[in-house]
């Protein structure tokens, strides 16, 4: 689907972001691995999600809908059933990393697939990982989907440093350890988003900067009754569109402000941003508030590299508001952006230079020249069906002097299908 979007003469109003898509993700694996029923609020109706749920129903999970919550009777970790057919990840990097350690963990045989995007991103983090643990991984050049996974006899727990800050390689690990009679323990340098050790209740414990993890069967496995915050990595792009819009005010409504999600704040508010945050409080084991943002006078910023992880979905959109900001701007330790949905850096260079940006690509990050007077007319840009890429695209149309278009828009619902919703609601087009 090509999206054709217009220059928008104001944003203003309130957005609800759609559920997070990280922890829906979580909240139906935690639920089938709960021995017992999880009633989950908000469950997001985006398609990783749904991929998952589908997953953890072919794994024994029974799923009832009601209005507003879904009702997951878990099998418990010893009731897992081997799937009669593949699990398909579809599109989802965090269903095919996480199922993979409740896999290993249980013993159960699968075959995991996904779509052409998934299926060219490298599993070997993972695989080497498993195999360690005891599991037989067979992949397409023993990196790729699709991953058939068995193993022998029992889990073998261990001890293991990330060797990045991944946070689908730490649940990965911690999934497979819930099932060792021994403890497995991961231990994290540069933190990552920590969704699975909260919503798990997982002992940690921080020492000389580093925070140790542990997981085994020991371990009981809460109930997954909480209602879902907004996702924050969708408020994101209301976040940046508010701040670089001349005639901007937006107010997210129950956007989840977990601090190992949240770096976008920190680097917009050193960026000069107009940006509140009113009714903070708990929703479950998240916090979550309302966030205002108006238009702002933003100026460059060299990001610290030891944030990255706690912004590494924002980065695409974070390049759109270093372009409109005074100065020159600067990511770097950013590597893994090029093995995400696709290679963020690539596509984010391809829609700068679009619309005439100066644009410096380097291996792990980009330098940006921007300017608050920044203008182009038109532009057709290409979000190689990356959700992320799709939608910093749209923002960036909203500042142009005439329509833009956004070719393969339709990968928005990976993560939010109401994107195109809203924008029409905000800019009134
Ligand atoms: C996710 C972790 C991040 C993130 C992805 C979702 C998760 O990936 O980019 O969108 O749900 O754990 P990495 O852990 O590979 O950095």
């Amino acid at each position: 689907m090509i999206k054709e979007i217009k220059p928008a003469n104001s944003l203003r109003g309130e957005i609800i972001p759609p559920p997070d898509k990280s922890i829906s993700q979580r909240a139906a694996i935690f639920s089938l691995l709960h021995d017992g029923i999880s009633e989950v609020k908000n469950f997001s109706k985006a398609e990783d999600p749904n991929s998952t749920l589908s997953c953890v129903q072919q794994m024994g999970a029974q799923v009832k809908r009601s209005n507003e919550s879904l009702l997951i009777t878990g099998t418990g970790r010893r009731g897992l059933r081997k799937p009669e057919k593949d699990l398909d990840c579809g599109n989802s990097g965090t269903a095919m990393r996480l199922l993979s350690g409740v896999l290993v963990g249980s013993c159960v045989p699968a075959r995991l697939v996904g779509d052409e995007s998934l299926s060219g991103r490298t599993m070997t983090r993972i695989i080497n990982p498993l195999e360690k643990m005891g599991a037989h991984i067979l992949a397409r050049n023993s990196a790729y989907a699709p991953l058939f996974v068995t193993c022998n006899d029992g889990l073998k727990p261990m001890k293991y440093e990330l060797p990045i800050p991944s946070a689908q390689l730490k649940s990965c690990i911690l999934l497979a350890g819930l099932f060792g009679e021994d403890v497995t323990q991961v231990i994290e340098i540069l933190p990552s988003r920590d969704h699975t050790e909260r919503l798990l209740e997982l002992d940690s414990v921080v020492t000389h900067g580093r925070k140790i993890i542990s997981a085994s069967r020991a371990d009981e496995i809460p109930n997954q009754s909480y209602t879902i915050p907004g996702d924050f990595s969708s408020a994101a792009f209301w976040l940046v569109a508010g701040a670089i819009h001349n005639d901007a005010e937006i107010m997210l409504s129950g956007t989840g402000l977990n601090p190992s999600r949240n770096a976008l704040l920190g680097v917009l508010e050193e960026m000069g941003a107009d940006i509140t945050i009113e009714n903070e409080r708990q929703e479950g084991a998240e916090p979550v508030g309302d966030i205002v943002v108006k238009s702002s006078d933003l100026r460059a910023i060299k990001l610290d590299p030891n944030i990255i992880p706690n912004c590494i979905d924002e980065l695409p959109v974070i390049a759109i508001a270093m372009l409109f900001a005074e100065g020159i701007s600067e990511i770097s330790g950013a590597g893994e952006l090029r093995h995400k949905e696709t290679d963020r850096i690539m596509a984010t260079g391809e829609i700068l230079r679009a619309v005439g940006a100066d644009f410096e690509e380097k291996e792990d990050g980009f330098i940006i020249h921007g300017n608050p007077d920044f203008t182009f007319d038109s532009a057709e840009f290409k979000s190689y069906h990356d959700h992320r890429i799709a939608m910093a695209a749209s923002i960036l149309s909203l500042k142009g002097t005439n329509p833009s278009k956004v070719i393969d828009a339709e990968s928005a619902a990976v993560s939010y299908p109401e994107f195109w919703q809203h924008l029409k609601a905000a800019s009134g087009n």
